[in-house]
């Protein structure tokens, strides 16, 4: 009778906190000004917002809040994710469709002045030859190993002017970020030799790094390395302390390679908490290298007072991201790169509640931001992508609210 009571009284509380989740993680219903949008062509990208610019001088500097050039002007990162790098095929997607240098002009036209580019360690690693069939749009690769591959897209961005950060996304090459505690961190070697497919330690991953960024330290467009993808640990296990120390050992060996490169550092919990900088930045040894990166998902925000991003209010959702990472924005202490977030863009999908909050609060503190993802498709089973800002054809802009979000993002705090 007891567990029965239990029971009905447990489902009451799910079902009133399902039904409280769903009023307000309302599907994405276009707006009269989302379809006008979507009815006319894209604005022209503006050139003034790409490195290539006179406007700029580099390299550039972490200064205060901003990531700035040379003299002192901001560089707004507005990037997109362009994945496939760390997946199970090691190779960029999009390749069979169109040719890299079409796909590099588009994202540009599409007002994306950077992209956030991931690889694998087992890339690395294994470095395979690439199947020809996913280079069929890219003849001149066709026999390429895959450090080949990736160098070749990383040329096609930046020399359409477009800035590339390199991402160590996962160890084994696979869609992350599973459960598998072998991915979890930048190193698995501390877990029993049987339980990892792909092993690494703290010094091999560096070692990885310093072989993957060596083929780009005379192109000044590959402005930085994000160093890895989402840390996390089984309950919480992973510590920022241990986290920023191992950022520093890698950031400082890549420092040697290239005294300019900026340091990309995700929080901890998978990329949402930062907040562990206040009492213990990163500090590498040339000084205004590091920039801060966090994601925020409408999944995210477990375990945090008013639970997922899904159903918050704007408030409820600012004060998070305030606690998270963007104390250090407001603050003027550091950047932060706001290098994955994103939605699916059919009508009657998506989070229209998630987006609409963080979407006003990128745009009130002019953020910088990474949109993932291009990719119309996953590699794996060629999976349909939902939040891809492409059509199949790698060549149409999906126009949609999320294009015509970040389209008032790129634009905001110009005057
Ligand atoms: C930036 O500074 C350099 C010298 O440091 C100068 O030659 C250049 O004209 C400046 N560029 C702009 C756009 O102000
Ligand atoms: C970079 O430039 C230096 C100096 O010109 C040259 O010695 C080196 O081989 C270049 N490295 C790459 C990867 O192109």
């Amino acid at each position: 009778m007891f567990f029965l009571v239990l029971g009905v009284l447990l489902g009451a509380v799910i079902v009133y906190a399902y039904k409280a989740e769903a009023a307000l993680s309302a599907p994405w219903i276009p707006t009269a000004a989302a379809r006008l949008f979507a009815q006319r062509p894209l604005p022209p990208p503006l050139d003034d917002t790409f490195l290539s610019s006179p406007r700029y001088t580099l390299p550039l500097r972490a200064r205060g809040r901003d990531i700035v050039d040379a003299n002192g002007t901001r560089f707004k990162l507005a990037s997109v994710n362009w994945y496939g790098g760390s997946d199970e095929l090691f190779v960029p997607g999009g390749l069979d469709v169109r040719h890299r240098d079409d796909i590099a002009r588009t994202i540009r036209a599409m007002g994306f002045n950077s992209v956030r580019l991931p690889y694998s360690d087992e890339l690395v690693m294994s470095n395979p030859v690439i199947l020809p069939h996913l280079l069929s749009a890219n003849s001149d690769l066709v026999g390429g190993r895959a450090l080949d591959v990736f160098a070749a897209v990383v040329e096609a961005l930046t020399a359409q002017g477009i800035a590339v950060v390199v991402n160590n996304h996962i160890t084994s090459a696979t869609w992350c970020c599973g459960a598998d505690p072998c991915d979890a961190g930048w190193a698995n070697d501390h877990l029993p030799a049987m339980l990892c497919r792909v092993r690494q330690t703290e010094e091999e991953w560096i070692q990885h790094w310093e072989k993957v960024m060596a083929r780009f330290v005379n192109n000044s467009l590959v402005i930085g390395a994000d160093l890895r993808n989402e840390v996390r640990g089984v309950w919480g296990t992973m510590t920022w302390e241990r986290w920023a120390t191992a950022a520093e050992r890698a950031g400082n060996r890549l420092l040697r390679m290239n005294p300019d490169w900026l340091i990309f550092v995700g929080g901890t919990e998978s990329q949402n908490d930062l907040s562990g900088v206040a009492r213990r930045p990163v500090v590498l040894d040339v000084p205004n290298r590091v920039v801060y990166s966090a994601h925020v998902y409408s999944w995210s925000g477990w375990g945090s007072m008013g639970g997922r991003y899904a159903k918050r209010t704007y408030p409820s959702f600012v004060q998070s991201m305030r606690k998270n990472w963007a104390y250090l924005v407001e603050g003027g202490v550091a950047p932060v790169w706001v290098g994955e977030f994103g939605a699916p863009g059919k009508p009657g999908q998506g989070d229209a509640n998630y987006w609409q909050n963080l979407l006003r609060y990128l745009k009130a503190i002019d953020a910088d931001f990474g949109y993932w993802a291009i990719n119309p498709r996953k590699p794996k089973d060629n999976e349909e992508e939902t939040y891809s800002l492409l059509e199949d054809d790698w060549a149409t802009p999906v126009l949609d609210y999320r294009m015509k979000d970040m389209t008032e993002l790129i634009r905001a705090g110009r005057r």
